[in-house]
C-alpha cells in the first residue's frame, strides 16, 4: 500500500475537452444568433418602425389622429381604427368597435404613457404598443362575432384591466 502523494498543482488553465467543446459551441452560436439579427435587419428589412410611425406621447391626446380615436370608415368594408392604450386608468380608448362581416381593419395603436400590448384573441394579431410609436396591422373579419382583445404585456396594477372587443355583425 502506498501512501498518498500530494496532488502536483493543476495547470492554472485547464479545460476539459468535452467542456472546451461546450464553450465553442456556445460562441458559434451566440455568432449565428448575431448574424441572424443582421441579416434581419439588413437583408430582410426586419426592423423598428421607421421615424414616420413616430409620435410625440406627450401630444398625442390633443393633435392628431390619436386626439379623436375610435373607427373611421375609408371606403365600405374598409376601415382604420385609431386606438390609445392608457396606461393612467388602465383602458383602451376605445374599448369597443363594430363592423360588418367582410371588413378589413388596420390597426393604429400607440400609448401616451408606457409600455402596453395589443393581441387579438383567435387570430394573430400581436403587437407591442410602445409610448411614441404607432404599431399598425391590418386583418380582415369574415366571420361574424365577438372579438377581444387584451394587453399583452403588463403595464401596472390595471394591467388585467385593459381589454376591448370587436363585434363582427353579420
Ligand atoms: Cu396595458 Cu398591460
Amino acid at each position: 500500500m502506498t501512501t498518498p502523494q500530494p496532488q502536483s498543482p493543476e495547470p492554472s488553465v485547464h479545460i476539459d475537452p468535452y467542456e472546451r467543446g461546450w464553450m465553442i459551441a456556445a460562441i458559434a452560436m451566440l455568432v449565428v444568433f448575431a448574424l441572424a439579427v443582421a441579416v434581419a435587419s439588413y437583408s430582410l428589412g426586419i426592423q423598428l418602425p421607421a421615424p414616420e410611425a413616430r409620435v410625440n406621447p406627450n401630444t398625442i391626446t390633443t393633435s392628431g389622429p390619436f386626439a379623436k380615436p375610435g373607427l373611421r370608415e375609408l371606403a365600405p368594408g374598409r376601415y382604420e381604427a385609431y386606438i390609445v392604450a392608457h396606461g393612467q386608468g388602465w383602458y383602451f380608448d376605445p374599448r369597443q368597435i363594430s363592423v360588418p362581416a367582410g371588413s378589413e381593419i388596420t390597426f393604429y395603436v400607440t400609448s401616451p404613457d408606457v409600455q402596453h400590448g395589443f393581441k387579438l384573441e383567435g387570430t394573430n394579431v400581436n403587437m407591442m404598443v410602445i409610448p411614441g410609436q404607432v404599431s399598425t396591422l391590418t386583418r380582415r373579419f369574415d366571420t361574424p362575432g365577438e372579438y377581444n382583445w387584451v394587453c399583452h404585456e403588463y403595464c401596472g396594477t390595471g394591467h388585467a384591466a385593459m381589454y376591448g372587443t370587436i363585434t363582427v355583425t353579420p
